[in-house]
């Protein structure tokens, strides 16, 4: 792979966990336990590709419905994984981030998630955000209560009201924007994910399910981001 015009930032939605596993006869469980491994894979090859931000779609406001057992399922590979991956992350130098709705999640999840932020802050490698309990409309929405919040309490000015204004007021407020944005499993949706982050992201959809995609299937994606270009809606240079 070429060293130049690696993404600065992918945005990656894990889908297809529960299809590999139930491929193979196993439980949805079982696939979201193997998709865990492949999130360790990607935060690794992330960091051998200079890559310097990536965020994960890890569990989605909409998700709090499905069956209660496979809820609590995942937050215990949650809870499992923040207990087992943070001090590694301390460690290799990674700064640990969470987005989304996170007082919906159990209470000890909110202060594992909190110290690890805590605790990686002054990190200097690749930043890893988690979106949790995320959806992306509501973001906007309550980006837009707390700017009419702002003029209301007369510290915002109407007629000032800006796109940094808007992003300065999401979650991602001190991330840049996604480069590239990779969905597993060959389905063509946003799912409600970082919608006005994406604006003017490359999309890759990957045949592969969550479970399978490995080192080799992100370093694809990586080369196929490689050959494209990025225009921000302005015109070709060979025009
Ligand atoms: C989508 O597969 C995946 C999820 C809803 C959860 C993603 C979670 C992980 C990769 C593991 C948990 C992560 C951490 C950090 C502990 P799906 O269940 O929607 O699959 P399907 O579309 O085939 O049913």
């Amino acid at each position: 792979m070429k060293n130049t015009n690696v993404p600065r930032h992918i945005a990656i939605i894990m889908d297809g966990n529960g299809r590999w596993a139930q491929a193979r006869g196993l439980s949805r469980v079982q696939g979201h336990q193997e998709g865990v491994k492949r999130v360790e894979e990607v935060i690794r090859a992330a960091k051998k590709y200079s890559v310097k931000y990536l965020t994960l779609y890890a569990f989605s406001r909409e998700n709090w419905q499905r069956p209660k057992e496979e809820v609590s399922f995942l937050m215990g590979l949650l809870s499992l994984y923040l207990d087992q991956k943070l001090r590694e992350m301390k460690e290799n130098n990674v700064i640990f981030n969470a987005i989304g709705n996170l007082s919906d999640l159990p209470e000890m999840i909110q202060e594992k998630i909190a110290q690890g932020m805590e605790n990686t802050r002054a990190n200097t490698g690749v930043h890893v955000t988690f979106a949790f309990s995320y959806s992306s409309r509501y973001e906007i929405t309550e980006a837009c209560r707390r700017i009419a919040e702002g003029v209301r309490a007369g510290k915002i000015k109407l007629e000032e009201i800006s796109e940094e204004t808007i992003a300065g007021h999401l979650y991602t407020a001190n991330l840049p924007d996604p480069d590239l944005l990779i969905r597993t499993s060959g389905e063509f949706r946003i799912s409600n994910f970082l919608l006005w982050q994406i604006s003017y992201a490359e999309l890759y959809i990957s045949e592969k399910f969550w479970p399978e995609f490995t080192e080799s299937e992100f370093l694809k994606a990586l080369e196929d981001y490689q050959k494209r270009e990025r225009r921000f809606g302005r015109t070709s240079p060979v025009l």
